[in-house]
């Protein structure tokens, strides 16, 4: 079967990740977390004393964006991609609070979003990709031939989150989370270069009230039609 490119938005902890990584497994596509790359850009900003207190010195993030370097290598104990900065496995040290509190901002760098998006679109030039994220429809993949945009209310996707944080262990407040999430929902949507919205041609989940099982369930069936869709269409133009 022809391969296709599928492209996931949504607000952030919707779940979006967890059904993506899934859906690429069951049939064999590159799987790619395009948050994880602005994560990393964050962590490196972190380490890198671009931070000073509330301050960000962008400039010296421009400066330094080239020795930048962002790869996915498979954990052959997860099964999935794991996220490396310049050569070292950052997997769990972007998903700190730290991180998460700090990467709206360095998201919103034209600079650091041109140079990701060129970055993804050169994973993706082969197709037989899943990538999800935020403006994956509507910039990075226009043509995609599956969208997808999910969204839940900030309440379930803040528990979410939260549960996330205490099964790893860490220490974490419902309500700062809420605000977290709230927050970077306004900064996502508002920002000047490529603000998260839904593409046109996108279909909505709501996933509020589905569990994880039903979700997967559900993008499936939506790769399944895309494809019959596909073929049908291919099959009346040799017709
Ligand atoms: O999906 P996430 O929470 O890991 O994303 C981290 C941040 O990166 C979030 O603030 C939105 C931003 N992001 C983005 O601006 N564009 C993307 N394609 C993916 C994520």
């Amino acid at each position: 079967m022809k391969k296709i490119t599928i492209a996931i938005d949504g607000f952030s902890s919707c779940g979006k990740s967890t059904m993506a990584k899934d859906l690429a497994h069951d049939i064999g596509y590159i799987y790619i977390d395009s948050g994880a790359m602005y994560r990393a850009v964050t962590l490196y900003a972190l380490e890198h004393g671009i931070f000073k207190g509330e301050d960000m010195d962008a400039e010296k993030l421009r400066e330094e964006m080239d020795d930048i370097r962002i790869s996915f290598r498979l954990n052959p104990e997860t099964g999935r991609p794991d996220t490396y900065l310049n050569g070292v496995n950052v997997e769990a040290r972007i998903r700190s609070m730290e991180v998460s509190a700090r990467v709206s901002p360095i998201a919103t760098l034209d600079f650091v979003r041109k140079a990701m998006v060129a970055q993804q679109q050169a994973m993706g030039k082969d197709k037989g990709i899943v990538m999800d994220g935020r403006d994956i429809g509507t910039t990075v993949f226009p043509d995609a031939e599956l969208k997808i945009f999910v969204t839940a209310s900030p309440e379930i996707r803040a528990k979410r989150r939260y549960d996330e944080l205490k099964a790893k262990g860490e220490d974490a407040s419902l309500d700062e989370i809420l605000d977290n999430v709230k927050q970077r929902d306004y900064i996502d949507q508002h920002r000047a270069t490529s603000p998260l919205r839904q593409a046109p041609d996108a279909i909505l989940l709501d996933n509020s009230h589905l569990t994880i099982a039903q979700q997967k369930k559900w993008l499936k069936e939506q790769y399944l039609r895309t494809c019959e869709r596909l073929a049908a269409s291919a099959q009346e133009e040799t017709a």
